[in-house]
């Protein structure tokens, strides 16, 4: 594992890797963390770290990404044996000293916060307001599931009998395997990670090949923080290949996916043909998220939620809207504010603090997105509106540039591809068969007696992952929530960043297998059980 052919020289050698280098006058627990107890700052983003007095320094914006080299397949079989090898000596450690061990990762984490920031704006186009609130999460994350680790996994004596104990321990299964996406690079990946080697496991960890440099910055903070080498190995490369050989590794006991739902599914298959032992599969996916508003909504309410869900992280989020259901009374009045806020929306690059909507992660998430909106209009869906390309952006536009993208380059000489934030009529909810995963939104409109109609075609759709209601009816929120097959219910509010221990978070059906990350039952699936039974 020390040998891993990781080429992070450029990263290590960077000044701002170094712990105390960053002196910043920000208290430390600006972001809200839990620091300790279920604490989180549930309103919003903390936005202390994020003005002009206290920005992320020029000279950690001037952070090149490093280009780090991937693992081979043939690399995975030495890997998992040295994992399966370190795990009973990693499960022996008291839950307590794992846990701490996480704290200080948590700790590490926000010391290191310039760095981190800096890299989640450059290498995953994140904006500092997103940046920051990642980075929260990652070090909500860290110290939740230590909290949760330590209590879940103290031995359980039962009652029973005179002449007779029984006790029940939880322990670490063996050598798990994570895979996560680029748009959460730090804290999903955390997430999983820190879930999995708390409860006592080894981990192999598969970042999205997009947003490598952030998760090789937070193994290496594990390492830091207390956990062995051969307990946590960063391995980076195609999913195709490298990510197949983990989950089909006769060694690999678990798997924790976040990403696609037609991943998760050939994960699934993967898993089910293999020899061995049966490995379970925890998968977060995708969605096709609505929200439904009704006559009686406060209209200003409905468009700061619709911009922030549909449009913030230029729509790069699972929980993000993708189908706006309007009741026919009011869908003028929606579209008419909805448009002149859309038009005041900044587009531009990450690393500029005025920007609403970044960049989307590459080339091909792209290509993809153009090809999408082309598909709606091939299906007869109508553009409603579309934010303008500011005037200092077109003038630098790249050739193949187009009113609904975009590619220039930044000061790094690194292209940056946008796509315009955008409203398509379709007539029928049906006609929204796949997750479009950006800032390209689809609106319909439902008649006042036709909400169970609504309902039952938005669970048709067979996603489960966030559903949003803009009511002011009594009991109607109760309803949809109760009628909806969705993981997330969020009601009068925009419908992403859930807070971990406060809002749990995960899909059903075609979004995922649960249970939900940030929540209490989190880490049982990540654990054996074991009953001894002492004749006394
Ligand atoms: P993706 O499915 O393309 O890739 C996710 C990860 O899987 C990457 O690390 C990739 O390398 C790996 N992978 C790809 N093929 C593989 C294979 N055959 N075997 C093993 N690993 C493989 O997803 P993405 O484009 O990185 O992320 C966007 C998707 O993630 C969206 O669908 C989004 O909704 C979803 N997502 C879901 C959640 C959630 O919590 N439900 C959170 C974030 C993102
Ligand atoms: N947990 C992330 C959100 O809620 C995906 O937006």
């Amino acid at each position: 594992l020390a040998e891993q052919r990781v080429a992070v020289d450029d990263l290590l050698a960077n000044p701002l890797w170094r712990a105390d280098d960053v002196a910043l006058a920000a208290p430390r627990d600006i972001y809200g963390t839990l620091q300790g107890q279920i604490r989180p700052n549930s309103k919003g983003m903390d936005m202390t770290y994020a003005n002009e007095r206290n920005p992320v320094t020029a000279a950690a914006l001037a952070l090149r990404v490093p280009t780090l080299a991937e693992s081979r397949p043939e690399e995975v079989d030495p890997l998992l044996r040295t994992l399966h090898a370190a795990q009973p000596r990693w499960d022996m450690v008291p839950v307590e000293r794992r846990a701490e061990i996480m704290t200080n990762a948590a700790d590490l984490l926000e010391s290191r916060r310039e760095a981190l920031l800096a890299l989640l704006l450059r290498e995953a186009h994140k904006t500092l307001g997103d940046a920051v609130a990642e980075l929260r999460e990652a070090v909500d994350f860290c110290r939740y599931y230590a909290i949760q680790a330590t209590a879940l996994m103290r031995p359980e004596t039962l009652p029973g009998p005179t002449g007779e104990t029984n006790t029940l321990r939880l322990r670490g299964r063996g050598a798990f395997v994570c895979i996560s996406p680029w748009n959460f690079p730090l804290a999903i990946f955390a997430g999983q990670v820190v879930a999995a080697l708390v409860t006592g496991n080894s981990v192999a960890a598969k970042p999205a090949e997009q947003t490598v440099a952030i998760a090789r910055a937070f193994v290496e903070l594990l390492w830091e923080a207390g956990v062995p080498r051969d307990v946590v190995a960063l391995v980076p490369g195609p999913g195709e290949t490298v990510g197949a050989a983990l989950v089909n590794h006769p060694l690999t006991t678990g798997v924790v996916f976040t990403g696609s739902t037609g991943v998760a599914r050939h994960i699934y298959r993967s898993l089910a043909a293999k020899e061995g032992p049966i490995v379970p599969l925890i998968a977060e996916t995708g969605g096709i998220n609505a929200m439904i508003v009704d006559s009686t909504a406060l209209v200003e309410q409905v468009v700061d939620a619709v911009i922030a869900s549909a449009f913030r992280s230029a729509g790069q989020r699972c929980s993000a809207l993708r189908l706006l259901c309007v009741q026919e009374e009011v869908v003028e009045e929606v579209l008419a504010m909805l448009g002149g806020a859309m038009q005041e929306l900044t587009i531009g690059p990450a690393v500029d603090y005025a920007t609403d909507v970044p960049p989307v992660i590459d080339a091909e998430a792209q290509a993809a997105l153009l090809a999408q909106i082309a598909r709606l209009e091939q299906g007869g869906a109508r553009l409603l509106m579309r934010t303008a390309w500011p005037a200092e952006m077109q003038a630098m536009a790249l050739t193949g540039s187009t009113e609904a993208g975009l590619v220039l380059q930044d000061d790094q000489r690194r292209d940056l591809h946008f796509v315009a934030p955008c409203i398509y009529a379709i007539d029928r909810i049906a006609q929204a068969r796949e997750e479009i995963f950006g800032p390209v939104l689809q609106a319909v409109t439902w008649k006042a007696d036709r909400l169970d109609a609504l309902m039952d075609d938005l669970n048709a759709l067979g996603f489960g992952l966030t559903i949003g209601v803009q009511t002011r009816i009594d009991g109607r929120a109760a309803h949809i929530a109760a009628r909806s097959r969705c993981g997330n219910v969020y009601v009068n509010r925009n419908m992403i960043g859930a807070v971990v221990g406060l809002q749990p978070f995960g899909g059903e059906g075609l979004s995922g297998t649960g249970p939900k990350a940030g929540g209490p039952h989190y880490l049982l699936s990540m654990v054996a059980e074991q009953t001894v039974t002492i004749n006394t």
